[in-house]
């Protein structure tokens, strides 16, 4: 049972006596920041009694009066200007847990209506090794599509991999100028990832060169601006003065901004032409934005030779995506990339024609949505397609042959505008009854709070930044196992040495992801090895640890798990608050995944089992398990110890972390 949904069916129809739109006041119920007002709290008596022009104690009054909650709660109280605190029944509350005993989903009752949700994620663009910031999407896609699946939905998870864009024009002009066969014959995705990087590098350094001059035309002009508007004498008026002083730093944040772009080009361009290598291939090449741009094209438009580069080029890079998918854990149900819609993209922009969404501007073929002032473009000057056309022809596919009821694109924060564009098409297009969502997330930071790089200012790779979380983490575990001792203070480790490999890929790999989903997607944080592997505090491995605990109590016990699921005995006595405590959190499980998957908040979901973790941790401390005398108690905190296990276990599942029943 989801509680908290629960007390929102009582309360629905009690505050329908009082108004016809009780559904933003049945949103006020909610649990209570403070147990000593009680478990749950109304507080839409005051807005509701602003409404009615009564006053707002009286109003809680007649709500508590019409509202039948009497077999979970005691008797509502209402406090002062007029919340209304419910605490639950202590007898209720045993039910309710002892039914969790044997409820294989834990109380969560699948969704009513279960759709179909195709989850795009990960999706990066081969060709270049995947790198920190690819972690974030496969991190958060995984977890929202175990999360989903659980809830009852049906999930199709898609890898939308990026194999068809420019990167491949870039990589095939690298090849045809600049490669090394043998390096290939070894290592082929190193050989591509270096052709790119190079194509790449001078590719930026020529755009560079394009862009300085108008750039400086720029800034100069803003800086005329911006001394002119100084030289003006402030207006007496004083809403113009503001006007002017809002006009001045207009400006003077214009003339930072360019000029940050200078430097940037500036140094762009220095550091190339200060390369004794890279500056004479740069002159050496100096179409090379074109030209590579032109294979790309050739590519797309059939050329037998550059397909049957990329057909080479392909295996290669998706069997190096693999490797990531393997150490992470991640699978996906489809992975059809980018090359999969080919075929579709002409017929995708002559519907949009013909519909008379897409128009002709400047050569390109263009929608113009409302209120957005860039148009989207879906087939470019030269007759390319672009990202916008494929994505919009993936809506199609996924609409017309998965029977996708919603789509959740879980992509960086940068990618905001493209998606509101996509959204906007898809719409007018005719596809008004899927729910379209980007889930979009920040960066990850280094140390210094800018976006993670190493040492050299490479971009961190995802394989090797992997390799190293179970590195560390088979430090910590050795260092622990082998500090352990016996009663008679001897040393006792307990783990042979695959136990404990596999203890560190377990707290290593749920390290990394734990740390990036306890986060607000939203934000951007600080990519940190200490706080992530710390055994205390919000982490992957005090959670590892606390179900490692109580599962670890059935060894001493010497008691079977399931057998005591099945001869429960008197159920479950809450004799001290902080089984009470423990109990209640185990039932706020489907109410926090429930809250977790509104919009789609795995941090959500992590707050909840580290709060359990914190509980159990105070549950234990106080109350005797093992050496309990009364049988009855003992079985009932034994039954506590099991459902923790089982939710804190659950729930990092759902995360995509596992667990180990000893560390
Ligand atoms: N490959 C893209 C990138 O790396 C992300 C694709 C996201 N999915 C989508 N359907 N657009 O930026």
């Amino acid at each position: 049972m989801n509680l908290l949904e629960e007390l929102k069916n009582r309360f629905r129809p009690a505050l329908a006596t009082l108004t016809d739109a009780p559904e933003a006041f049945v949103e006020m119920v909610r649990p209570s920041g403070d147990v000593r007002h009680g478990d749950y709290q109304a507080n839409c008596a005051m807005p509701l009694g602003g409404q009615l022009k009564q006053p707002p104690r009286q109003v809680a009054e007649a709500i508590v009066q019409a509202l039948d909650v009497n077999d979970m709660c005691h008797e509502p109280e209402i406090a002062g200007p007029g919340f209304i605190n419910l605490r639950l029944k202590d007898e209720w509350l045993q039910e309710q847990t002892a039914r969790l005993v044997s409820d294989e989903r834990l109380g969560v009752e699948p969704v009513a209506e279960p759709q179909t949700v195709v989850v795009d994620f990960s999706a990066p663009n081969v060709a270049k090794p995947m790198h920190v910031g690819h972690l974030r999407s496969t991190v958060i896609g995984a977890a929202l599509v175990r999360m989903l699946r659980f809830a009852g939905h049906k999930v199709i998870s898609d890898n939308h991999i990026g194999d068809w864009g420019t990167q491949f024009g870039m990589i095939i002009y690298g090849w045809n100028n600049f490669r090394d066969e043998e390096v290939y014959e070894r290592d082929p995705v190193g050989e591509l990832a270096r052709l790119y990087r190079l194509v790449n590098q001078l590719c930026d350094y020529h755009a560079a060169t394009t862009e300085q001059p108008s750039v400086e035309e720029r800034l100069n002009e803003a800086e005329r601006l911006l001394e002119e508007a100084k030289d003006q004498d402030p207006p007496e008026d004083k809403s113009a003065a503001k006007r002017h002083k809002k006009e001045l730093k207009k400006l003077q944040s214009r003339v930072e901004e360019l000029t940050a772009r200078l430097d940037s080009l500036n140094k762009q361009k220095s550091q190339i032409e200060q390369d004794e290598i890279l500056h004479p291939l740069a002159e050496a090449h100096p179409d090379i934005v074109r030209l590579s741009r032109e294979e790309t094209a050739k590519l797309h438009a059939g050329d037998e030779t550059n397909l049957a580069l990329w057909q080479r080029f392909l295996p290669e890079c998706l069997a190096a995506l693999q490797k990531v998918y393997d150490q992470l854990g991640t699978e996906f149900d489809l992975s059809l990339g980018e090359s999969h819609y080919q075929p579709m993209l002409a017929s995708t922009v002559a519907d949009l024609e013909e519909k008379g969404l897409a128009v002709e501007s400047d050569g390109a073929m263009c929608v113009f949505l409302e209120g957005n002032e860039a148009p989207f473009i879906v087939r470019k000057r030269d007759g390319a397609f672009t990202y916008a056309t494929t994505d919009l022809a993936t809506i199609r596919y996924r609409v017309e042959e998965l029977k996708a009821d919603r789509i959740l694109y879980v992509v960086d924060a940068r990618q905001g505008e493209h998606f509101r564009l996509l959204f906007g098409t898809a719409a007018r297009w005719g596809f008004t009854d899927l729910d379209l969502q980007h889930i979009s997330f920040g960066t990850v930071l280094g140390p210094d709070n800018r976006p993670f790089k190493t040492r050299a200012g490479d971009t961190v790779g995802l394989e090797s930044l992997l390799e190293e979380a179970v590195r560390r983490a088979r430090k910590i575990v050795n260092e622990n196992d082998d500090s352990r001792t016996d009663e008679a203070g001897q040393p006792a480790p307990e783990m042979d040495e695959t136990t404990r490999a596999d203890v560190a890929r377990v707290v290593g790999i749920g390290g990394i992801k734990y740390a990036d989903l306890h986060h607000n997607r939203e934000s951007d944080y600080v990519f940190s090895w200490d706080k992530m592997l710390a055994r205390t505090g919000d982490t992957a491995t005090y959670i590892q640890y606390s179900y490692a605990r109580s599962s670890g109590i059935f060894r001493q016990c010497e008691v079977d798990p399931q057998s005591l699921r099945d001869n429960p005995g008197k159920g479950v006595i809450l004799s001290t608050p902080e089984e009470r405590a423990l109990a209640l959190e185990l039932l706020q499980f489907p109410e926090q995944l429930a809250a977790a998957l509104a919009d789609y908040r795995p941090n959500v979901l992590t707050a909840c089992l580290f709060s359990l973790a914190n509980t159990f941790s105070s549950f234990y401390e106080k109350c005797h398990v093992r050496r309990e005398e009364d049988i009855d108690l003992r079985t009932s905190r034994l039954l506590l110890c099991d459902l923790t296990a089982r939710v804190l276990a659950t729930g990092l599942d759902l995360l995509g972390i596992r667990t180990v029943s000893q560390m």
